[in-house]
């Protein structure tokens, strides 16, 4: 048995001992994990901006909140209101794991906002802002989470670390109205495969969840999906069903598991299967373009149909 998996083997919570961040934890699906990772023994740094649905500055504190029900349940928990998408603002988001707890095992990038509109009425604000939360808000903080990780290898403290990024079914297989999103969605799923491949050396996994949950950003677009029961059944939407698959990538017992993209909703997980090489044609020296339509049509009929773009008639 490997030392990774002993707190699976002797019934010890998932992620006791662990120092873990989740940002956008004040509200929705970061909220329920950053009380999961309490409720499995992790001491937590509750990140929230507290910015309302599309970015703008809002009146809320929301982390605080938070920290404060994991306090109040017996956890240990600390406020950070970085922006996760400054320079300065992730780089403190980092130093208050260190300076507060004296070590980070787990990042969960979760933060992020809508501005949907059609491309052709997209402005250049709502593409930068929306690109800059989600893609720049999980390069930042992962950055400074891997130097330090980095460190720590490298003094022979060989780390067990973790990072759980958030991606979106509109990332993976695109969505109508919202090409900002995607492509920032689309983004963090390639960041992943490149972190998993550059961290690993210095003992970090990382992976993506697809996550589908009822929060202020589905439950009006979606109300009818996203309803919880009346009758007492399974809560499918709750954001609360994604979360034990965030603890479970976030934790040690997830030994081996990176590089990965899952979509978690309700009670199903899913492998997601990227981009791979379909039917393929070499001629072995230039076309002519007059020349690829019949192989590019005997192409696609030899390659399996893409899944289909989310709001496509
Ligand atoms: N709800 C879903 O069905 C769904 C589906 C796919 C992906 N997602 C993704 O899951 C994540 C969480 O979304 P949610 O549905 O819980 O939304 P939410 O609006 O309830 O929570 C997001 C939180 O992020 C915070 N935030 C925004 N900008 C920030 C910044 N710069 N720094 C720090 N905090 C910031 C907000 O204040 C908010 O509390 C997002 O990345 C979202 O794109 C959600």
């Amino acid at each position: 048995m490997t030392e990774q998996h002993t707190s699976l083997a002797q019934g010890r919570p998932l992620a006791e001992g662990r120092v873990v961040i989740v940002t956008g934890a004040g509200r929705g699906l970061g909220r329920a994990h950053a009380l999961a990772f309490a409720r499995a023994g992790a001491r937590v740094v509750v990140n929230d901006l507290g910015v309302g649905l599309d970015g703008a500055a809002y009146e809320d504190t929301p982390a605080a909140q938070v920290a404060g029900e994991i306090r109040a349940s017996g956890g240990e928990a600390v406020v950070s209101t970085d922006d996760i998408a400054d320079m300065d603002g992730a780089a403190n988001l980092v130093r208050t794991a260190l300076d507060r707890f004296g070590r980070l095992d787990t990042l969960v990038n979760n933060a992020g906002f809508l501005r949907d509109r059609m491309l052709v009425n997209l402005d250049e604000d709502d593409w930068d802002a929306v690109i800059r939360v989600h893609l720049k808000g999980h390069f930042l903080p992962m950055k400074h989470a891997a130097a330090h990780w980095r460190s720590e290898s490298k003094a022979g403290r060989a780390p067990r670390a973790r990072v759980v990024n958030t991606s979106s079914g509109a990332g993976l297989l695109g969505a109508v109205g919202q090409g900002n999103y995607a492509a920032a969605k689309a983004g963090i799923a390639a960041l992943t495969l490149v972190a998993a491949a550059e961290f690993g050396r210095y003992g970090v996994q990382v992976n993506a969840i697809a996550p589908a949950a009822r929060t202020r950003m589905t439950e009006q677009t979606f109300a009818e999906d996203m309803a919880a029961p009346s009758d007492g059944a399974f809560d499918a939407m709750a954001p609360e069903n994604v979360s034990p698959l965030v603890v479970y990538l976030g934790s040690d017992a997830s030994h081996g598991v990176t590089g990965r993209v899952f979509e978690a909703e309700a009670g199903r997980i899913t492998v997601m299967d990227g981009w791979r090489r379909a039917a393929q044609a070499d001629k072995g020296a230039r076309w002519t373009p007059e020349e690829l339509d019949p192989t590019i049509r005997d192409l696609l009929t030899k390659s399996p149909d893409p899944e289909p773009v989310y709001g496509a008639q």
